[in-house]
Protein backbone atom coordinates (compact mmCIF):
# COMPACT_ATOMS: atom_id res chain seq x y z
CA UNK A 1 0.00 0.00 0.00
CA UNK A 2 1.88 2.93 -0.85
CA UNK A 3 1.14 6.21 0.91
CA UNK A 4 1.61 9.81 -0.05
CA UNK A 5 1.38 11.29 3.75
CA UNK A 6 4.43 13.04 5.42
CA UNK A 7 4.49 13.29 9.05
CA UNK A 8 4.68 16.83 10.08
CA UNK A 9 7.02 16.98 12.60
CA UNK A 10 10.10 16.17 10.38
CA UNK A 11 13.11 14.48 12.26
CA UNK A 12 10.99 14.94 15.43
CA UNK A 13 12.34 18.69 15.31
CA UNK A 14 8.77 20.42 17.15
CA UNK A 15 8.66 17.92 19.83
CA UNK A 16 12.27 17.50 20.80
CA UNK A 17 11.98 21.49 20.94
CA UNK A 18 8.59 21.13 22.58
CA UNK A 19 10.71 18.90 25.19
CA UNK A 20 14.06 21.07 26.02
CA UNK A 21 11.25 24.11 26.49
CA UNK A 22 8.99 22.26 29.21
CA UNK A 23 10.54 19.19 30.37
CA UNK A 24 10.93 20.47 34.38
CA UNK A 25 14.38 19.23 34.79
CA UNK A 26 16.84 17.64 31.84
CA UNK A 27 16.20 13.80 30.88
CA UNK A 28 12.94 13.94 32.81
CA UNK A 29 10.57 13.44 29.70
CA UNK A 30 12.93 9.82 28.99
CA UNK A 31 12.78 9.56 32.24
CA UNK A 32 8.77 8.89 32.03
CA UNK A 33 8.66 7.80 29.12
CA UNK A 34 11.10 4.52 30.19
CA UNK A 35 9.00 4.08 33.36
CA UNK A 36 5.53 3.48 30.50
CA UNK A 37 8.05 1.08 28.95
CA UNK A 38 8.82 -0.92 31.86
CA UNK A 39 5.68 -1.14 33.21
CA UNK A 40 4.55 -3.15 29.32
CA UNK A 41 7.19 -4.80 29.56
CA UNK A 42 6.36 -6.49 32.71
CA UNK A 43 2.74 -7.26 31.40
CA UNK A 44 5.06 -8.67 28.03
CA UNK A 45 6.66 -10.68 29.78
CA UNK A 46 4.27 -12.96 30.57
CA UNK A 47 3.71 -13.71 27.14
CA UNK A 48 5.52 -16.57 25.21
CA UNK A 49 8.16 -15.27 23.21
CA UNK A 50 8.27 -17.97 20.38
CA UNK A 51 4.77 -17.55 19.59
CA UNK A 52 3.14 -13.90 20.10
CA UNK A 53 2.95 -11.15 17.41
CA UNK A 54 2.92 -7.57 17.97
CA UNK A 55 1.23 -4.72 15.73
CA UNK A 56 3.11 -1.27 16.28
CA UNK A 57 0.16 0.62 14.78
CA UNK A 58 2.29 3.77 13.66
CA UNK A 59 5.90 2.50 14.72
CA UNK A 60 7.69 6.22 13.56
CA UNK A 61 11.29 5.12 13.20
CA UNK A 62 11.00 2.27 15.29
CA UNK A 63 11.62 3.93 18.13
CA UNK A 64 10.22 1.19 20.60
CA UNK A 65 11.60 -1.75 18.69
CA UNK A 66 14.61 -2.16 21.04
CA UNK A 67 12.33 -1.95 24.09
CA UNK A 68 10.01 -4.86 22.53
CA UNK A 69 11.12 -6.99 19.90
CA UNK A 70 12.51 -10.00 22.64
CA UNK A 71 8.87 -10.56 23.86
CA UNK A 72 7.68 -11.46 20.19
CA UNK A 73 7.74 -13.91 17.56
CA UNK A 74 6.91 -11.32 14.39
CA UNK A 75 5.95 -8.14 15.04
CA UNK A 76 4.04 -6.15 12.18
CA UNK A 77 5.34 -2.57 12.22
CA UNK A 78 3.35 -0.09 10.34
CA UNK A 79 3.48 4.15 9.47
CA UNK A 80 2.19 6.07 6.48
CA UNK A 81 5.13 8.07 6.13
CA UNK A 82 7.34 5.91 4.19
CA UNK A 83 10.56 7.62 5.05
CA UNK A 84 9.72 7.27 8.66
CA UNK A 85 9.16 3.43 8.01
CA UNK A 86 12.39 3.03 6.30
CA UNK A 87 13.75 4.60 9.29
CA UNK A 88 12.33 1.77 11.45
CA UNK A 89 13.55 -1.10 8.59
CA UNK A 90 17.17 0.32 9.19
CA UNK A 91 16.69 0.29 12.83
CA UNK A 92 15.59 -3.52 12.51
CA UNK A 93 18.87 -4.31 10.55
CA UNK A 94 20.72 -2.69 13.17
CA UNK A 95 18.96 -4.64 15.98
CA UNK A 96 19.76 -8.20 13.57
CA UNK A 97 16.10 -8.20 13.62
CA UNK A 98 14.57 -7.63 9.91
CA UNK A 99 13.68 -11.53 9.18
CA UNK A 100 11.08 -11.07 11.53
CA UNK A 101 9.78 -7.61 11.28
CA UNK A 102 7.20 -7.48 8.20
CA UNK A 103 6.92 -3.53 7.48
CA UNK A 104 3.85 -2.38 5.96
CA UNK A 105 3.46 1.09 4.33
CA UNK A 106 -0.11 1.89 5.63
CA UNK A 107 -2.09 4.43 8.04
CA UNK A 108 -3.51 1.89 10.97
CA UNK A 109 -7.10 3.10 10.04
CA UNK A 110 -6.86 1.67 6.56
CA UNK A 111 -4.94 -1.96 7.70
CA UNK A 112 -7.08 -5.43 6.66
CA UNK A 113 -4.83 -8.14 8.50
CA UNK A 114 -5.51 -11.94 8.33
CA UNK A 115 -4.43 -12.43 11.87
CA UNK A 116 -5.45 -11.22 15.36
CA UNK A 117 -2.47 -10.01 17.54
CA UNK A 118 -1.26 -10.81 20.67
CA UNK A 119 -0.32 -7.29 21.76
CA UNK A 120 -0.91 -3.59 19.64
CA UNK A 121 1.26 -0.72 20.89
CA UNK A 122 -0.02 2.74 19.67
CA UNK A 123 2.17 5.09 20.78
CA UNK A 124 1.99 8.77 20.65
CA UNK A 125 -0.38 8.73 17.17
CA UNK A 126 -3.91 8.86 17.48
CA UNK A 127 -3.10 12.95 18.59
CA UNK A 128 -2.19 13.09 15.64
CA UNK A 129 -5.33 12.00 13.35
CA UNK A 130 -8.13 13.33 11.85
CA UNK A 131 -11.07 13.33 14.84
CA UNK A 132 -13.01 10.73 12.67
CA UNK A 133 -10.63 8.20 12.13
CA UNK A 134 -10.01 7.65 16.47
CA UNK A 135 -12.93 5.48 16.50
CA UNK A 136 -11.79 3.79 13.47
CA UNK A 137 -8.70 3.25 14.88
CA UNK A 138 -9.79 1.69 18.13
CA UNK A 139 -12.68 -0.66 16.48
CA UNK A 140 -9.82 -2.12 14.15
CA UNK A 141 -7.70 -2.81 17.41
CA UNK A 142 -10.26 -4.12 18.85
CA UNK A 143 -10.82 -6.65 15.57
CA UNK A 144 -7.53 -7.45 15.24
CA UNK A 145 -6.83 -8.28 18.78
CA UNK A 146 -6.73 -11.94 19.91
CA UNK A 147 -9.80 -12.18 22.53
CA UNK A 148 -7.63 -11.75 26.41
CA UNK A 149 -4.77 -9.71 23.54
CA UNK A 150 -3.35 -6.31 25.09
CA UNK A 151 -3.60 -2.95 23.77
CA UNK A 152 -1.12 0.05 24.85
CA UNK A 153 -2.04 2.96 23.96
CA UNK A 154 -0.09 6.40 24.90
CA UNK A 155 -2.08 10.12 23.75
CA UNK A 156 -1.56 13.31 24.71
CA UNK A 157 -3.85 14.14 27.57
CA UNK A 158 -6.73 17.34 28.33
CA UNK A 159 -6.70 18.03 32.11
CA UNK A 160 -9.81 19.77 31.27
CA UNK A 161 -13.32 18.52 31.28
CA UNK A 162 -13.17 18.54 27.08
CA UNK A 163 -10.96 17.82 23.94
CA UNK A 164 -9.11 20.23 23.08
CA UNK A 165 -6.69 21.58 20.09
CA UNK A 166 -3.50 22.89 19.55
CA UNK A 167 -0.84 23.53 16.83
CA UNK A 168 2.72 23.30 17.33
CA UNK A 169 5.63 25.18 15.51
CA UNK A 170 8.61 27.34 15.43
CA UNK A 171 7.94 31.28 15.05
CA UNK A 172 11.51 33.11 14.48
CA UNK A 173 12.83 30.18 15.72
CA UNK A 174 11.39 29.44 19.23
CA UNK A 175 8.71 26.66 19.75
CA UNK A 176 5.07 28.15 19.95
CA UNK A 177 2.01 26.40 21.11
CA UNK A 178 -1.45 27.79 20.25
CA UNK A 179 -4.93 26.30 20.55
CA UNK A 180 -7.14 26.33 17.22
CA UNK A 181 -10.53 24.88 16.68
CA UNK A 182 -11.40 21.29 16.09
CA UNK A 183 -12.08 22.08 12.20
CA UNK A 184 -8.77 23.72 12.15
CA UNK A 185 -6.96 20.65 13.56
CA UNK A 186 -9.20 18.45 10.99
CA UNK A 187 -7.57 20.58 8.29
CA UNK A 188 -4.16 20.53 9.24
CA UNK A 189 -3.64 16.79 10.34
CA UNK A 190 -1.65 17.02 6.80
CA UNK A 191 0.26 19.72 5.94
CA UNK A 192 3.92 20.49 4.69
CA UNK A 193 4.39 24.02 6.55
CA UNK A 194 6.40 22.50 9.65
CA UNK A 195 3.23 22.78 11.63
CA UNK A 196 2.23 19.89 14.25
CA UNK A 197 -1.60 19.66 15.72
CA UNK A 198 -2.03 18.05 18.88
CA UNK A 199 -5.50 16.65 19.78
CA UNK A 200 -5.34 16.27 23.75
CA UNK A 201 -8.01 13.94 24.81
CA UNK A 202 -10.22 14.35 27.75
CA UNK A 203 -10.51 11.49 30.43
CA UNK A 204 -13.91 10.56 29.43
CA UNK A 205 -13.65 11.00 25.68
CA UNK A 206 -10.86 8.40 26.09
CA UNK A 207 -12.65 5.61 28.57
CA UNK A 208 -15.66 6.66 26.04
CA UNK A 209 -13.97 5.59 23.17
CA UNK A 210 -12.68 2.38 24.54
CA UNK A 211 -16.12 1.30 26.26
CA UNK A 212 -18.10 2.20 22.58
CA UNK A 213 -14.98 -0.42 20.87
CA UNK A 214 -15.44 -2.69 23.84
CA UNK A 215 -11.60 -2.71 25.04
CA UNK A 216 -11.53 -2.76 28.76
CA UNK A 217 -9.08 -0.84 30.63
CA UNK A 218 -6.98 -2.09 33.42
CA UNK A 219 -4.74 0.90 34.02
CA UNK A 220 -4.25 4.52 33.07
CA UNK A 221 -1.60 6.62 33.98
CA UNK A 222 -0.81 10.44 33.50
CA UNK A 223 2.62 11.56 32.42
CA UNK A 224 5.11 13.70 31.36
CA UNK A 225 4.26 16.49 33.69
CA UNK A 226 6.02 19.72 32.46
CA UNK A 227 6.07 23.42 33.10
CA UNK A 228 3.08 23.92 30.60
CA UNK A 229 1.47 21.29 31.77
CA UNK A 230 1.94 21.03 35.13
CA UNK A 231 -0.53 17.79 35.79
CA UNK A 232 0.51 16.06 32.67
CA UNK A 233 0.99 16.19 28.89
CA UNK A 234 0.34 12.60 28.06
CA UNK A 235 -1.82 9.71 29.09
CA UNK A 236 -1.16 5.81 28.95
CA UNK A 237 -3.80 3.31 28.77
CA UNK A 238 -3.69 -0.34 29.26
CA UNK A 239 -6.52 -2.77 27.35
CA UNK A 240 -7.98 -6.37 27.51
CA UNK A 241 -9.83 -7.45 24.70
CA UNK A 242 -12.33 -9.95 27.02
CA UNK A 243 -12.04 -13.33 26.13
C1 LIG B 1 4.79 11.01 17.46
S1 LIG B 1 5.16 9.85 16.22
C2 LIG B 1 5.16 8.35 17.18
C3 LIG B 1 5.99 7.26 16.56
C4 LIG B 1 6.21 6.01 17.45
N1 LIG B 1 4.98 5.31 17.71
C5 LIG B 1 6.89 6.38 18.74
O1 LIG B 1 6.27 6.29 19.81
O2 LIG B 1 8.06 6.78 18.68
C6 LIG B 1 3.65 9.76 15.34
C7 LIG B 1 3.65 8.76 14.19
O3 LIG B 1 2.29 8.53 13.81
C8 LIG B 1 2.29 8.23 12.44
N2 LIG B 1 0.90 8.32 11.98
C9 LIG B 1 0.21 9.41 11.62
N3 LIG B 1 -1.04 9.07 11.22
C10 LIG B 1 -1.14 7.73 11.39
C11 LIG B 1 -2.18 6.78 11.16
N4 LIG B 1 -3.34 7.16 10.68
N5 LIG B 1 -1.91 5.48 11.41
C12 LIG B 1 -0.71 5.10 11.89
N6 LIG B 1 0.30 5.95 12.13
C13 LIG B 1 0.09 7.25 11.88
C14 LIG B 1 3.24 9.25 11.88
O4 LIG B 1 3.68 8.95 10.58
C15 LIG B 1 4.35 9.22 12.91
O5 LIG B 1 5.35 8.29 12.58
Amino acid sequence: MANEYIYPDINDQITLSLINKTELIAGSWEQDELSILAWIKEKLSHLDPDKAVLLDGGCGDGRLLPHFHSFFKKIYAIDPDSNRLSKAAETSRKLGIEEKVVFINAALEECEFELQFDVIISSHIIQHVQRHLVDKILSGCFKHLKPGGYLFLMTSYSTKSADYYVKDYFAENNFVEEEISPELFDSMVSNSEGILPVHFFSRQSLVELFQNNFLVITYMQIFHNTKNNPNGRDIFVAAEKPI
